[in-house]
């Protein structure tokens, strides 16, 4: 594999993808060739690019990792899928629906494999719940609710590219993390959002910038700081309409002191209730009405069979955020391996389909909240 935009996040690409053992990570391309050899010499990469175009052309690379700020996912995707690459992009796909359209019908057209980091879907509990109520557990789905909460932009002198419209595109809580709620909450659910009503906030409207672009979490650094004006939100709550007539609602926000990365989700049936925290990853809380409520650990002696393969450790042996990392980029993998055949896709295994959905789902949200919190319908395209 290669990888282009080695920040934040691209250091857990890499880790997931040396786990597999027979993927060789062969070259990084970064901003800059100087920047380039410096991560790939941290990270033990043989090969650095300062252009990646030239990544994509090294014959050596069939897979490429596309861990760039948003607004380069566009152009890396699309130079990648016209080698006949097969591509992993981060969340979010893209800047807006019609990127997220152009991507999604470019991958399906170039026959590779094209995957989207949803990675909370790695998760063993979570496809317990997808699976509980797949199978009529819960008695339906009445209710899907919860948020994803953060506080590492509660500092006005955090600022980076996702801050700025023409970099992370023109929403930024919304894209950043409420993409992974929304896609958990359709995936566990087995449910689609059919409408949307959003109420938007800029909590922190100002922001102070020192000029570099500081990584996500990162502590801030010192020196001379100049003033921007920020118009995306870093607060927003919405309500839900499902297909089936269920009821939702969310909130994501990223000034909220001492959530770090709370992100939960709980889905309500006539039968009973399943909440799964991001924090508590290895609990699955089972409410019920007639009978004492449960807390299901993460154990191979408990899960179904089909969640077995997510689990690596015995009950009580935490795993976590890399794990389920891990687990989405080994199913990522195992689609390569068969030569992307579509019917080979594990069914789990978030594609661009769902980075584009993802995309309508933040437009109408958007849409929603321009018109003053109106409803407004999700306009997802099928692809021809
Ligand atoms: N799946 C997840 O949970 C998760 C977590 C964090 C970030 N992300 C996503 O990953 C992407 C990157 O986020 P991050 O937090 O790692 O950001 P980051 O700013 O830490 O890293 C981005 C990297 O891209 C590099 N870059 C900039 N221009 C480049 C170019 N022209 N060519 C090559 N490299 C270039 C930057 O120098 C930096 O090293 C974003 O889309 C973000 O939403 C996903």
């Amino acid at each position: 594999m290669g990888l282009v935009g080695p920040g934040f996040v691209a250091a857990h690409h890499i880790d997931a993808v040396r786990r597999l053992g027979d993927v060789d990570v062969v070259a990084i391309a970064g901003s800059s060739q100087a920047s380039a050899e410096k991560k790939a010499k941290d990270y033990k990469v043989e090969r650095a690019y300062g252009d990646f175009h030239a990544l994509i052309a090294d014959p050596d690379v069939q897979v490429i990792h596309n861990t760039t700020p948003n607004y380069l996912h566009l152009p890396v995707v699309m130079a990648a899928l016209a080698a006949g690459k097969h591509v992993i992009s981060d969340k979010p796909l893209a800047m807006n629906t019609e990127e997220g359209r152009k991507m999604r019908d470019a991958a399906v057209a170039a026959k590779v494999a094209h995957v989207v980091t949803f990675n909370y879907r790695g998760n063993p509990l979570v496809q317990q719940a997808r699976g509980m109520i797949a199978r009529g557990e819960t008695g339906g789905v009445n209710f899907v609710h919860g948020s994803y909460l953060q506080d590492w932009m509660t500092d006005p002198n955090v600022y980076s590219w996702r801050s700025d419209p023409a970099k992370g595109g023109a929403t930024s809580a919304l894209g950043d993390i409420g993409s992974h709620w929304c896609d958990l909450a359709e995936h566990i659910s087995g449910l689609k959002i059919a409408s949307v009503l959003a109420d938007l906030t800029t909590v922190i409207p100002v922001r102070h910038s020192s000029g570099a672009s500081a990584e996500a979490f990162a502590a801030k650094g010192g020196g001379e700081r100049t003033p921007v004006k920020v118009e995306s939100e870093d607060l927003a709550s919405i309500l839900l309409r499902f297909e089936n007539g269920a009821k939702g609602c969310f909130s994501v926000g990223q000034v909220l002191p001492g959530h770090k990365n709370d992100l939960q989700v709980e889905v309500n049936g006539a039968a009973c209730s399943l909440k799964w925290k991001q924090e508590q990853q290895n609990e699955l809380w089972i409410g019920r009405h007639n009978q004492p409520n449960a807390v299901m650990a993460k154990d191979p002696s408990l899960v179904s069979p089909e969640v077995l393969r997510y689990v690596h450790l015995p009950g009580g042996h935490q795993e976590a955020w890399a794990d389920a990392f891990f687990n989405l980029l080994s199913d990522a993998y195992g689609w390569i391996r068969e030569g992307a055949a579509p019917g080979a896709k594990p069914e789990m295994l978030p594609t661009f389909e769902d980075g584009y959905r993802s995309a309508c789902l933040v437009e109408a949200m958007m849409r929603s909240h321009v018109a003053g919190g109106a409803w407004a319908e999700v306009k997802h395209v099928a692809n021809k």
